[in-house]
């Protein structure tokens, strides 16, 4: 059977690096408060001449050196975010062009922080039917462009970056199963309530500060570790596999709380898991491609491991990988 293949990877940070005690001049926080909540140390954040695509291209061109290809041989480009270079059209069409990837479809997918994983689902199917032999997927995000720097409840939490993968057909290993799950009843658990059709921009919406990113962190907290779980044994089970088999985690990185208790819950210890969130703090839809990427850089995972990819974000929706190398 053919499966979808991670061939490589590739990553991109903004070079600015804002630290908790950088944050600690701006808004009422504090470096100890953020590190006990949260594991986060510092993030990238982009400047004002930066857009999604600029952080995409250059993980994106890393990714298709490493996997031998050329722009020329892209079928599809997907791009997971919700904080593209514009509302309309697709920043994975931006990337296109930026790429000169001239035979390629390209479309943009939204699923907040779970959105790499819903595209590898994406290019899972694609791949598997045999319609497209050589995908882009790439995870990028800039939420520090939508939060209220003065809400230390929110603007502490995040950073920018990009992450890319090339995918490939290959008759062993791959990407064996993916699950995946929504809740839009939550949706405004999670949200920027500005800026589509339900509130259009205007002067008064703006006065309200409604195009700011908008997060109840106490109620998502309790759905992220409940659904990632659920989602890890789901597709474990679907593959016959249990979690000794995993060598490594791959989580998106929203909390390190979060990932103690996911850690708990699935009854392994902390060394399984693949954590960089103190250097990054959340970059949504890039943080589970930029730590794999980061862990095939630090030899974390060799020919035939598995690595559970998983994710949770706002939607809400959530979902999980079993991928072998
Ligand atoms: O990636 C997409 C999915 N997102 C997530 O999974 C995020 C999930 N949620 C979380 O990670 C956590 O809920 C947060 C990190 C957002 C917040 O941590 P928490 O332990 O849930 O804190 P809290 O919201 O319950 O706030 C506790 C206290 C509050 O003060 P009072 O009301 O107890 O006096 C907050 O005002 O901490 C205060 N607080 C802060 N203090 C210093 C909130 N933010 C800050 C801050 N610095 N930056």
């Amino acid at each position: 059977m053919v499966r979808a293949y991670i061939v490589s990877t590739g990553m991109a940070v903004p070079d600015r690096v804002l630290t908790n005690h950088d944050l600690e001049k701006i808004v009422d926080t504090s470096d100890a408060w953020i590190r006990e909540r949260t594991g986060m140390a510092e993030r990238h954040v982009s400047d004002e001449n930066t857009a999604a695509s600029d952080l995409a291209l250059p993980a994106s061109r890393d990714a298709l050196r490493a996997a031998g290809i050329s722009p020329d041989d892209l079928d599809a480009i997907l791009v997971a975010t919700i904080s593209g270079d514009y509302v309309f059209p697709a920043t994975a069409c931006v990337l296109q062009h930026k790429l000169g990837a001239s035979h390629a479809m390209a479309f943009d997918l939204s699923a907040a922080c779970t959105g790499y994983i819903y595209g590898l689902s994406v290019a899972q199917a694609y791949i598997e039917s045999g319609r497209y032999k050589n995908i882009l997927l790439v995870g990028v995000d800039m939420l520090t462009k939508v939060v209220d720097w003065t809400d230390r409840n929110t603007c502490v939490l995040f950073g920018d970056g990009a992450g890319a993968t090339v995918i490939q057909p290959r008759e062993r290993g791959g990407v064996l199963d993916t699950v995946l799950g929504s809740d839009g009843s939550a949706a405004e658990l999670l949200y920027q309530p500005c800026g589509g059709t339900r509130v259009p921009i205007s002067h008064e919406a703006i006065d309200r500060k409604k195009h700011f990113l908008y997060m109840n962190g106490r109620e998502i907290y309790k759905y992220a570790v409940r659904e990632m779980v659920q989602s890890c044994h789901e597709v474990l089970k679907r593959c016959g596999k249990t979690i000794e088999d995993v060598r490594l985690i791959i989580p998106h990185q929203a909390n390190n709380r979060i990932l103690e208790a996911v850690a708990q819950r699935l009854g392994v210890s902390m060394d399984r898991l693949f954590i960089n969130i103190e250097k990054y703090a959340n970059t949504s839809a890039a943080t589970v491609p930029i730590a794999l990427h980061e862990a095939l850089q630090q030899g974390r995972l060799h020919e035939g491991d598995l690595a559970l990819l998983v994710s949770f974000g706002g939607g809400l929706t959530w979902g999980a990988s079993l991928v072998q190398f």
